[in-house]
């Protein structure tokens, strides 16, 4: 088969480093990929959102499944036009992806179907908005209504805070049309996890549990982030919590999308809190998450490319009874090196030292995110034996740094081993990446 990934995250480096693996792959292509991919694939210079010039690709490569990485494309309705042309692809419709691109319609959705979220009110007016924080006092969340690249939320902790939020996203319009209609909703307390399936409507099939970190900085400090790192599985999240998000979270939000006429394929991702009074939903994502993604899919142990066949199929059932998805029952973690000045300004193309070496540890996979190659010359080709190719930064988030460990702790060990090896100026990671994990399992061992 020739697959072609659509996106150039550290995301989209794991799901093609796993597509790699699968038996049914003859060739996989990305667009557009980034350097570590680029080992691994034939990367195309078409954006993700070129939806027609994604189509010409497909029909004259003879692409037999295309999987989408990112939300965007998927929320212009890449789906309903390849379906169109008859294309194979992984992901859901235009429709169903509304569940990520509109957070008021995800959460009307919730509402109506009894899926539990933090209490909300949606608003189009900055000073009504502001009357209403007056009202509730500090501690809410404001949160924009479209997509703003995972930056579109404020945890306010003081009135000023909240309303500088609505100002920003109503009256600015820092996120042009995303911020035309912003949700103002209570502030939750608890642990967050990752809960990610596989649907095709018909039936759910459970990827590995997972905790992202969003903010910059260790102990939870600064602006949230795409993600600073992830670990798998989420100690927090017991079996019995698990089956509980599946009941109230998953099959319901899955049934009304029914009730509603909409056919969900794909993966389905929920941010979940674990409050005391159970499992919230704090947002969907209609993806795979990242950098959820790095730390999940190394634990995988069946082949991605059969079970998103069965999926864009609508035949998981018969996916599950032949096995379904079997796990690795080691740990993995995923540490994100990223650039200086992250998620604020940041300078691209600072050569990137160390990779090989931290490569060459057993158990270890670097995933590129924002990554570059110098071009090839014969200059450098010639000379002093040295590997010619040269890495370089360009992206917030440059590399995703995994390993896997009998325990999470030994994992942890293993990855900040290889983070180690890595450097670049300004480097910035975290140091506390699977730090919680480590301390959920020591209380429950002391229980
Ligand atoms: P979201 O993109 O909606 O998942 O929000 C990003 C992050 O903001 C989440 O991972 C939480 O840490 C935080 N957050 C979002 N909504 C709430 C809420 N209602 N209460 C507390 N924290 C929240
Ligand atoms: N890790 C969060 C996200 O993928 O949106």
């Amino acid at each position: 088969m020739r697959i072609l990934v659509i996106g150039s995250g550290g995301r989209e480096h794991a799901l093609v480093w796993k597509i790699a693996q699968s038996k049914l792959v003859d060739k996989i292509f990305c667009a557009p990929g980034n350097a570590g991919i680029s080992d691994l694939a034939e990367c195309v210079d078409i954006r993700p959102e070129d939806i027609p010039a994604l189509i010409d690709f497909v029909r004259r490569e003879k692409i037999d499944l295309t999987v989408v990485g990112p939300e965007a494309p998927l929320s212009l309705g890449i789906v309903d036009e390849f379906n169109n042309y008859k294309l194979k692809i992984f992901g859901p419709n235009k429709k169903a992806a509304k569940l990520e691109a509109s957070k008021v319609f995800a959460k009307q959705m919730m509402a109506k179907y009894k899926v539990p979220t933090a209490d909300f009110k949606i608003f189009t007016d900055a000073e009504e908005a502001k009357k209403y924080i007056d009202k509730i006092g500090p501690s809410c969340v404001v949160k924009a209504d479209g997509l703003a690249s995972g930056k579109g939320v404020v945890v306010a902790k003081t009135i000023n805070e909240a309303k500088d939020a609505v100002t920003s996203m109503i009256e600015e319009k820092i996120f042009g049309d995303a911020g035309n209609r912003i949700i103002i909703e209570e502030c939750l307390e608890g642990a967050e996890a990752s809960i990610l399936v596989l649907t095709d409507s018909k039936e759910v099939i459970p990827l590995a549990s997972a905790q992202d970190h969003k903010r910059i900085f260790d102990k939870d400090q600064g602006p949230n982030t795409g993600g600073m790192g992830a670990y798998s599985p989420a100690p927090v999240v017991t079996n019995e919590l698990f089956n509980e998000i599946l009941d109230k979270v998953v099959y319901r939000i899955i049934d009304g999308l029914i009730k509603e006429g909409i056919d969900y394929r794909g993966v389905l991702y929920a941010g979940i809190i674990l409050t005391k009074e159970g499992p919230k939903v704090l947002e969907f994502n209609v993806r795979f998450g990242d950098p959820e993604t790095e730390a999940i899919l190394p634990r995988l142990s069946s082949d991605l490319v059969e079970a998103m066949l069965a999926t864009a199929d609508g035949k998981l059932t018969k996916f599950k009874k032949f096995g379904g998805l079997n796990w690795d029952s080691r740990a993995c973690v995923c540490v994100v090196c990223a650039s200086g000045g992250y998620p604020g300004k940041y300078e691209n193309g600072k050569e990137i030292f160390g990779l090989d070496e931290a490569a060459k540890m057993k158990d270890v996979v670097v995933f590129h995110a924002g990554t570059k190659k110098s071009p090839v010359t014969s200059h450098t080709l010639t000379g002093t034996g040295q590997s010619p190719v040269k890495y370089f930064t360009n992206g917030g988030r440059v590399l995703g740094v995994t390993g896997l460990g009998n325990i999470i702790k030994e994992a942890v060990d293993k990855t900040y081993k290889a983070v180690d090896k890595i450097s670049f100026e300004g480097m910035n990671y975290r140091k506390d990446i699977g730090y919680k994990a480590i301390a959920n399992i020591k209380n429950q061992i002391s229980k």
